[in-house]
């Protein structure tokens, strides 16, 4: 059994450091050292982590790098790789990192090296990619197969997704992709609206091939399909991308149309598998290579460098130094591309239902907090959004911003426009202004003595809040993968200090469980079920309303 997090030297003596660091201004740390920016600034090939507008100083990482060893980070990164079962109350490796594996190393799992598994599924998925672009894979009657459709949802879906929108610029001339996702009826009835069947490719993406949105709404567009073009339209109209042969053959999609992947691979971290079929299509499978070339290098990064100058470790460290010991359970990503409008969805499936657990992996409940509520979206909206409350809350929220420095639609001044305001925020966050500053703004402004009492609080901006920033040459498919690679390891450093197994999600159950139960209460004339009377009442009224 580990020592509890809270009675750990390196944690005790961080929270004797809290009290000498949470007033220590930011505009003060940097007035008093020009190479601020620089000493708290890393490069990775084509991605820079400037993490100097933080609230710490030299000694405060000194002690989070002390927990980090102490918590035995670099140990469990190295069990990662090796592929031993960190997943323990699933029994599994976790080897998302082996999908992007590309100098081909073995990596084992249960004694069986899994790269050939890998590759050969890879060049078959890259084969299939390729034919359809190509018109070589057709439809039923002929057709070239233009319109892709992801059925999936959770991790089956929301890497699909973010990874084509931020490949955008990528895609193949004609090609459409859209993603069915809620087992709202809308969602599919507003794609099959929009599509012709003759020239659609369903993929059904389910890793267990059980989620019932999924297999709800792959039955009803099969039933579309079928009621168009005829039963055997299916073969070459419908691929899947599951670990569940069986299941895959049950739902009568041909197993010489499925695509493999493993228990190893987390529903979260599954894009870079076959579920990344949508984005292969779309964007071309060499664009898919180079997707996972980017997260390789991130992964060499993360497993080859010292903790000291390890980006996604000193990512993992801020939000411990901020979850844990500030007390700020938040935490917002702000992309400045709109082609990573997305991003923060991805993300926050990543982190939260990896992280969001109460229960350490020795079975007991944490006495402090994990993750944290991951939110965000699109730079400039947001700032015409939420962001009053990061500006001027009661707390602050540490952000991370991303911006490339060259966008893929340079139209007139848009871009500088952009980075002029993202560099703004994080300047503000930084800086605030103070009251007195206030004053000397609005008395400048031509305002009376008493309109300056009045505004100047109003006015005024505390400061001190953290960000990050992340700039990026260009949104392209390795950046891509680096910059999910890097979120993706960051969130399994702080799994390991906070000691809870990332990579299950128990949490999701009893929802569905209990669904299950209200389900034949809704549709027929199932009684007898206890519930709560708010939920008894609910359904009667809901009853009511359907008749
Ligand atoms: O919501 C829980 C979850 O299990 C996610 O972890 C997963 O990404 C999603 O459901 C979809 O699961 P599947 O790929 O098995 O359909």
């Amino acid at each position: 059994m580990k020592t509890q997090l809270t009675k750990m030297r390196a944690w005790k003596k961080l929270h004797e450091h809290y009290k000498h660091v949470k007033n220590v201004q930011m505009r003060d740390l940097f007035d008093a050292d020009n190479e601020r920016a620089e000493k708290y600034t890393l490069q990775l090939d084509n991605l820079l982590f400037d993490y100097s507008k933080n609230r710490f100083t030299d000694r405060t990482l000194k002690h989070l790098f002390r927990l980090a060893r102490d918590c035995k980070v670099e140990e469990n990164i190295k069990a990662m790789f090796r592929g031993d079962k960190i997943n323990f109350t699933e029994n599994r490796s976790v080897l998302h990192i082996a999908l992007r594996n590309r100098d081909n190393t073995p990596i084992y799992s249960d004694g069986k090296n899994v790269m050939p598994d890998i590759n050969a599924v890879l060049n078959k998925m890259k084969k299939f990619a390729e034919a359809v672009r190509l018109g070589k894979f057709k439809g039923h009657t002929g057709k070239k197969l233009t319109n892709i459709v992801n059925i999936g949802i959770g991790g089956s879906d929301l890497g699909p997704v973010m990874a084509t929108e931020a490949l955008k610029k990528y895609w193949q001339k004609g090609m459409q992709c859209y993603f069915i996702s809620n087992i709202d009826g809308t969602a599919c009835a507003e794609v099959l609206n929009r599509i012709d069947p003759e020239e659609t490719l369903f993929i059904v993406s389910s890793k267990t091939f059980t989620t019932i949105e999924t297999l709800t709404n792959a039955r009803t567009c099969r039933k579309w399909l079928v009621d168009a073009l005829g039963e055997p339209a299916v073969a070459k109209h419908f691929i899947a991308i599951s670990t569940n042969r069986k299941e895959v053959e049950k739902f009568g999609i041909n197993p010489d149309n499925m695509f493999e992947f493993w228990d190893f691979v987390g529903g979260r971290y599954s894009m870079w598998s076959a579920i990344g079929m949508s984005i292969a299509i779309v964007a071309g499978p060499d664009n898919f290579e180079k997707m996972l070339e980017g997260a390789f290098a991130m992964d060499k990064h993360f497993y080859r460098t010292d903790l000291e100058h390890n980006i996604p470790v000193i990512m993992a460290l801020l939000g411990i130094w901020y979850n844990n010991f500030f007390g700020v359970k938040r935490y917002a990503v702000i992309p400045y591309d709109q082609y990573l409008q997305y991003f923060p969805a991805y993300l926050q499936q990543l982190d939260m239902e990896s992280n969001g657990k109460f229960v350490d992996k020795d079975g007991q409940f944490v006495n402090y907090s994990t993750g944290p509520v991951l939110f965000g979206g699109a730079g400039t909206n947001v700032q015409h959004s939420f962001f009053q409350l990061i500006h001027q809350g009661t707390d602050f929220v540490p952000c991370d911003f991303i911006i490339p420095a060259i966008s893929h639609n340079e139209i007139g001044d848009h871009h500088e426009i952009l980075i002029a305001n993202v560099l703004a925020q994080g300047e503000a966050l930084m800086r605030g202004k103070t009251e007195k500053e206030a004053a000397a703004e609005l008395t400048k402004a031509g305002k009376s003595k008493e309109e300056v009492k009045a505004l100047k609080r109003y006015k005024s901006f505390s400061g001190n809040r953290p960000s990050n920033t992340f700039v990026l040459k260009k949104v392209d498919p390795y950046t891509l993968g680096m910059l999910v690679a890097m979120y993706e390891h960051k969130v399994f450093v702080q799994g390991i200090i906070w000691n809870i197994n990332s990579y299950d999600q128990m949490g999701v159950e009893l929802g569905k469980q209990l669904a299950l139960n209200i389900l034949p209460e809704l549709s027929g004339n199932a009684t007898g079920i206890r519930h709560d009377c708010s939920t008894s009442r609910l359904i009667a009224t809901i009853k009511k309303l359907r008749k």
